[in-house]
């Protein structure tokens, strides 16, 4: 191995040192994937990359996904997704409170992208200098592999019912938006155009990169477990949650600007803290990994029930 990596005492979150993503020769780009694949979050500090360097380091990784609502997508770089809490000439520059409950990205998909890479532009700060706008992560690897044989079991088999509404209902985009408040008045047009969607998703699902089993889980998100009644249903539900970001697994990364911070979308959960307001500036842009790179390389077919 000859890439350096500096491990936090969590299953994710370790440190890439010493590398530039733009001229990394295929040797070492192998490597940082295996590493990606292997551990779930991996964190490379000090890059600074433009969107087309962003796009460009991605499509490394496989072909990339766009966003599902496009007005947080870039104009001219579609493939970045803008999360932030600018507005400029009264259009908010991208999507202001994203991600503030634990989950995995896209689960309203049949086939939910492969990770996400996203990189700091802009980070806010507290008036001591404190970095604000973390970034919190669990590893549903881990989780599965230190649950009780019990409890693993009884989950093989089982599906849950994930909903829109309810997610909106849980994060409070259905709530009814101040007219001064652009991001809220964006969100809450956006949850008015849709209906409810409904999907249905195995609990257990294997990396189709690494066969591990991954425990699937949306904070807010779910309805129910098919099969179990409500409070079974409910309880159980609580339990694995629980399990996932219990306490001593958590990695909280605290952003610099120039940052990229990598997850995996089988392997790891994520919870975006929103602890700063306005004029606190926070800019992130994102590329999206489809999970079509990673599928192609499924070793068996019949054992990747990610989707319904
Ligand atoms: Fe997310």
């Amino acid at each position: 191995m000859s890439l350096k990596i500096e491990f936090t005492p969590y299953p994710l979150g370790h440190e890439i040192k010493d590398i530039d993503v733009r001229n990394l020769d295929d040797r070492d780009f192998d490597e940082l994937q295996a590493i990606y694949d292997r551990y779930g979050v991996i964190v490379i500090r000090g890059q600074s990359l433009d969107p087309q360097e962003q796009i460009a380091f991605s499509k490394r990784f496989g072909p990339l996904e766009r966003f599902v609502w496009e007005e947080y997508n870039m104009r001219d770089f579609p493939e970045i997704f803008v999360l932030s809490n600018i507005v400029e000439d009264g259009k908010p520059l991208g999507l202001d409170n994203g991600g503030r409950y634990w989950h995995s990205d896209m689960w309203i998909t049949e086939q939910p992208p492969r990770g996400s890479m996203l990189c700091a532009i802009e980070v806010p700060h507290a008036d001591d200098g404190k970095p604000l706008g973390s970034t919190w992560f669990a590893s549903t690897a881990d989780a599965y592999d230190t649950l009780p044989d019990e409890l693993k079991n009884k989950i093989e088999n089982l599906s849950a019912v994930f909903s829109s509404k309810a997610f909106s209902d849980f994060v409070g985009y259905n709530k009814p938006a101040d007219d001064q408040d652009v991001h809220a008045a964006n969100l809450a047009k956006a949850q008015a155009q849709t209906k409810d969607v409904l999907i249905t998703h195995k609990m257990v699902r294997h990396h189709p990169r690494t066969g591990r089993k991954c425990l699937y889980v949306v904070e807010g998100a779910i309805t129910h477990i098919v099969g179990l009644d409500p409070q079974e249903s409910r309880a159980l539900l609580d339990t694995l949650m629980n399990h996932v970001i219990r306490a001593g697994v958590v990695y909280h990364h605290n952003w610099q600007v120039g940052d990229i911070v990598m997850w995996d979308n089988y392997s790891a959960v994520h919870c975006a803290i929103g602890d700063f307001q306005w004029p606190q500036r926070r800019l992130m842009h994102r590329t999206t990994l489809s999970s079509s790179a990673a599928r192609a390389q499924e070793a068996t077919p019949s054992t990747s029930s990610g989707t319904m």
